[in-house]
C-alpha cells in the first residue's frame, strides 16, 4: 500500500518543487507562466530534472486537491469529468459487487465471472477510474473499495444521484452540439439535446415530433426514479430550504385574505410553508392535472389552501391575486417560453398585483469561488442540455419582464443571506 499522505506533507512537496521551478525560472530570465496572457510554461522544453520537478509538483497538487474535496466529491466530479468508464461501473453495479469490508477485495476473473463481462474489459475500466481514487488495487489481479466506491456501494441514494449525473445529465450534455447543429437558437424545450438523442435512440425521423425531457422522465421509470431521488436530496439541503421563502418575503404586510397563486406549485409545500407563518392569508396552488391529482388532500382541510389544475402556458384563470409566485420554474424554461409565461397572467393581473419569482441568480464569471463555480456553470449547461433553459444571470430577468409588457415595473432581486435561491419581484403597474 502507497503511504498515506498528508496535507502539511504534500504541502511542502509542492512548496520545495515549486521553488526548484521558479528558481530555474528566474535564474534564466524565463517570464513567469501565465494563463491570461499566452505566456503559459511549455514544460517540454525544460531540463529533464526541473520537468521532474514539474511533474510532482502537478502531482502532489493534485493529490491534495483530492484530499480536500473527500470521497463524496471525488464521486461527484468522477461521475461526469473523469477520463474514465463511469457509465459502466454504474450499469453493471460494480462498486455493489466488489465486498464492502475487506481490504482483499474481490480478483478481476471472479468479478468477469459475476458480471458475465470479459476480464480485459473489465480491468480496463477499473483500473482507469482507480486513477481516480475510485476502487483500488490491493495486489495485482485483485481490485477493492477506496473510500469513494465504498460510499457509492453502501448509499443507495448517492448510487441515484450519480445515475442521474452519468446516464442522463452527463449524457445530454455531450450532445449539445449535435442538439445546436439542428437547432441553433436553442430555444424549445423539445429541441435539447436530451429530446435530440432520446428521438435519434428511439430511430424518429428528423421531422418527428420530439418528447421534452420532462415527457422522457413521465415514461421511464428508472429515470424519473433517480431523478427523484436528486430532487427529494436536493430539497434537503438548507440553501432551498422553505424557511427562506417564508422568512425571506414581507408576507406580513399583505392585507389580510390576499391570495396568494403558486404557479407549477407541485404538492403545496411551498405555500404550507408559508401558511402556517401567515394565517392571514389566502393560497391556491396550480400545477399540471397529474401533479394536482396526488396532492395531499389533509392540506386544504387544515390550511385556507385550495388546488387547481392549470398549466402556466394557458391564460391565467384566478385573477386579482395579490401575488403570483413561481419557485424554482423559471430555470426549466427557455427565455420565449418565460415570456410567454409573464404573458398569460397580463389578463387576471390587478394595480399593484405583484409577480415574484424565487428561483437561482447565476453570479459573473468571478463573482464566487472558482470550484464553486464550475459547478453552477455545470448546472447551467444541464439545464441547457435538458431543456433548452438555464440559471439566469441578474440582469436577464429584468429583460424577461421587459419582454413580456411594458407594464410591468422591476421592483429588482434580492438575495437572502444563507438561501441558494433568490426573490426576483415585479409590480403590475395596470
Ligand atoms: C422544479 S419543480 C418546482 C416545484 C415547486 N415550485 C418547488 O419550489 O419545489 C417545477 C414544477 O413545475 C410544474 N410544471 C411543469 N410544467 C408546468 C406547466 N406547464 N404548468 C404548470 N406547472 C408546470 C411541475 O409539475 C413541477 O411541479
Amino acid at each position: 500500500m502507497a503511504t498515506p499522505t498528508t496535507f502539511d506533507g504534500l504541502a511542502a512537496t509542492i512548496s520545495k518543487n515549486a521553488a526548484i521551478a521558479a528558481e530555474y525560472l528566474r535564474q534564466n530570465n524565463l517570464p513567469t507562466p501565465s494563463l491570461l496572457r499566452g505566456e503559459a510554461l511549455d514544460t517540454s522544453s525544460l531540463p529533464a530534472e526541473i520537468q521532474a520537478a514539474c511533474l510532482s509538483l502537478q502531482s502532489a497538487s493534485l493529490e491534495l486537491h483530492e484530499l480536500i474535496q473527500g470521497p463524496r466529491a471525488i464521486l461527484m466530479n468522477f461521475s461526469t469529468n473523469a477520463k474514465a468508464d463511469a457509465a459502466s461501473i454504474f450499469q453493471f453495479a460494480l462498486p455493489q459487487r466488489v465486498p464492502l469490508d475487506s481490504a482483499e477485495g474481490i480478483t478481476y476473473a471472479e468479478l468477469a465471472q459475476q458480471t458475465g463481462l470479459g476480464q480485459s474489459a473489465l480491468e480496463t475500466i477499473l483500473r482507469a477510474a482507480i486513477m481516480y481514487r475510485v476502487f483500488c488495487e490491493p495486489s495485482q489481479g485483485r481490485v477493492a473499495h477506496s473510500a469513494a466506491s465504498r460510499l457509492w456501494a453502501a448509499d443507495s441514494v448517492l448510487n441515484d444521484v450519480l445515475g442521474l449525473k452519468i446516464l442522463d445529465n452527463g449524457l445530454h450534455v455531450q450532445f449539445i452540439a449535435q442538439a445546436l447543429e439542428r437547432h441553433p437558437q436553442a430555444d424549445e424545450p423539445a429541441n435539447s439535446a436530451a429530446s435530440v438523442l432520446h428521438a435519434a435512440l428511439e430511430g424518429k425521423g428528423e421531422k418527428e415530433q420530439r418528447a421534452t425531457w420532462f415527457e422522457i422522465l413521465e415514461r421511464e421509470p428508472a429515470r424519473s426514479g433517480r431523478a427523484r431521488t436528486a430532487m427529494n436530496m436536493m430539497d434537503k439541503r438548507d440553501g432551498v430550504s422553505l424557511r427562506y421563502l417564508a422568512d425571506g418575503y414581507d408576507w406580513a404586510s399583505l392585507p389580510k385574505d390576499s391570495l396568494v397563486v403558486d404557479l407549477g406549485g407541485g404538492h403545496g409545500d411551498a405555500v404550507v410553508a408559508i401558511a402556517n407563518r401567515f394565517p392571514h392569508l389566502k393560497f391556491q396552488v396550480q400545477d399540471l392535472p397529474q401533479t394536482i391529482a396526488t396532492a395531499p388532500e389533509s392540506i386544504s382541510q387544515t390550511l385556507p389552501v385550495e388546488f387547481l389544475a392549470h398549466s402556466f402556458l394557458d391564460p391565467q384563470p384566478t385573477k386579482d391575486a395579490q401575488v403570483y409566485l413561481f419557485r424554482w420554474v423559471f430555470h426549466n424554461w427557455p427565455d420565449k417560453y418565460c415570456v410567454r409565461i409573464l404573458k398569460t397572467l397580463v389578463p387576471a393581473l390587478r394595480k399593484g398585483a405583484r409577480v415574484l419569482i424565487m428561483d437561482s441568480v447565476m453570479p459573473p464569471v468571478g463573482g464566487v469561488p472558482r470550484m464553486l463555480e464550475r459547478e453552477k456553470r455545470y448546472m447551467d449547461l444541464v439545464m441547457l442540455a435538458n431543456f433548452n433553459a438555464r440559471d439566469r444571470p441578474a440582469e436577464a430577468y429584468e429583460s424577461l419582464f421587459t419582454q413580456a409588457d411594458e407594464r410591468f415595473e422591476f421592483l429588482g432581486i434580492k438575495s437572502v443571506e444563507g438561501s441558494e435561491l433568490c426573490f426576483i419581484e415585479a409590480s403590475w403597474k395596470g
